[in-house]
């Protein structure tokens, strides 16, 4: 017997006092070790952790108690506990006194709710809406929009299966893209030495990439980099794009969060449809609504005519019945409630827009802090970065030393989830980062 199997032979040996069929003698420990290395799974490789949510893996295992999570995007209050918006908490208090049934939703998801998401997307006066041909769908949340999203791109799209991403963009996207059968490309998005857009890089590359091809746009606050194109940017990319035949594919996880105004939020999106697009749009309520474990997300299309638009319907429906049948229904009526009470709406605007200003008074407390210890170095992006997250230039070493000394955890390519900032924390936050970056 090699070394390794008498080792594994001892180790099945004493957990054998705790198994009754072994102590029964039902089995002997060596069948038992025998039966594992032979085991379907036994060559099965470690994967490597989300480099998402393995932070919030990581950040938990950490008994620390000053210990500060800046890795997922999830909103926190200046307490630094998770935020029930109480227009959510309306909303739910409603639907629970309605009793409703738990009856299965239709494929593309609660009516009410898809109705509404459109129109905070496109706007009531969109041309698509107006006109009848925005497809749309329920999705299980952001991710699972885009999931469709690719499925679908990936089965019908007529001119190539390749989608150019921005370089950087969220850690999830080629993952989600590849996995539904498409390739995925980037495009040039952030210039770090000047710590801002790399326009003509971009607009260079949405000129020289195949004709025809599926370009993902973040249509705000972009994920990791808080560096959004200006409105006058965004009509050049529309240019490009047009005179290149590309296919836009927008994710917008963020409608509020940039601004704290979500029609503002919505401009990207909204002028590609003016300037006769058809495009696809994934969206997410995990962030504006603070729905994130409710999975409330949508996934349209626009089309060029009413006929159009019934038959991808009729496409979009034979894609997600085998990935999920039909999606929950709970997130999406909270969500309908909100979007279709006009009351309840201006209270959750009111709600979105103190989130996003939360948010920009932590980006300048965390400047000040880290100006006023003399750290040398230009913090000058905390404050001009939007949405969410903060691209803080920090490396991947430094990271793991803010989370080996400090217990201050983010993702290793240096995005700070700004919401997970409090004016609790910040002190501390802001000495740890210049400790190691003096
Ligand atoms: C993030 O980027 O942190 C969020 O979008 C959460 C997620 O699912 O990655």
């Amino acid at each position: 017997m090699s070394n390794i199997l008498a080792r594994r032979a001892s180790v099945a040996a004493a957990r054998a006092v705790a198994s009754p069929r072994l102590r029964l003698g039902l089995i002997s420990p060596l069948a038992s070790v025998a039966r594992r290395s032979n085991s379907v799974f036994a060559k099965i490789p470690q994967g490597p952790p989300d480099a998402i949510l393995g932070i919030t893996e990581a950040f938990k295992a950490d008994s620390f108690a000053e210990k500060i999570n800046l890795g997922v995007g999830a909103y926190r209050d200046d307490a630094g506990k998770p935020y029930v918006l109480p227009s959510v908490k309306e909303a739910e208090l409603r639907l629970i006194q309605q009793m409703l049934d738990k009856e299965y939703a239709g494929i593309t998801g609660v009516p009410a709710f898809t109705k509404h998401a459109a129109t905070l997307a496109y706007s009531p006066e969109s041309k698509a809406i107006k006109e009848d041909r925005l497809m749309i769908t329920q999705s299980i949340s952001g991710t699972g929009a885009l999931r469709i999203g690719g499925e679908f791109l990936a089965k019908w799209y007529p001119h190539g299966k390749t989608i150019y991403v921005p370089n950087p963009t969220w850690a999830n996207h080629g993952a989600v893209f590849r996995d539904s059968g498409l390739e995925v490309q980037t495009y040039r998005y952030y210039d770090k030495s000047t710590i801002s857009l790399d326009i003509d890089g971009l607009l260079e590359d949405l000129n020289t990439i195949p004709k025809k091809s599926m370009v993902l746009l973040h249509a705000c606050a972009h994920n990791p980099t808080g560096v959004d194109p200006t409105p006058e940017q965004w009509k050049m990319i529309a240019e490009v794009m047009k005179k290149n035949e590309l296919f836009p594919f927008f994710d917008m996880a963020y409608q509020g969060f940039a601004s704290g105004d979500a029609d503002k939020d919505a401009f990207a999106l909204r002028y590609f449809v003016e300037q006769d697009f058809e495009l696809v749009l994934a969206q997410s309520f995990a962030k504006n609504m603070g729905l994130y474990g409710e999975r409330v997300g949508a996934f349209s299309l626009v089309t060029a005519s009413p006929e159009e638009k019934k038959r991808v319907d009729s496409q979009v429906k034979i894609t997600v019945r085998p990935l999920y049948s039909n999606p929950p229904v709970h997130g999406a009526r909270i969500a309908a409630e909100i979007l279709g009470d006009e009351k309840l709406n201006a209270q959750w605007l009111a709600e979105v827009k103190g989130m996003a200003e939360r948010i920009i008074s932590m980006r300048t407390l965390l400047r000040d802090n880290l100006e006023k210890l003399g750290s040398p170095r230009d913090w000058s992006h905390i404050t001009s970065q939007i949405g969410m997250f903060c691209y803080s230039g920090l490396t991947p070493e430094q990271v793991d030393t803010l989370r080996t000394e400090h217990s201050v955890y983010l993702t290793r390519d240096g995005r700070i989830s700004m919401a997970g900032v409090t004016s609790k924390n910040v002190t501390r936050l802001a000495e740890s980062i210049y400790a190691v970056t003096k």
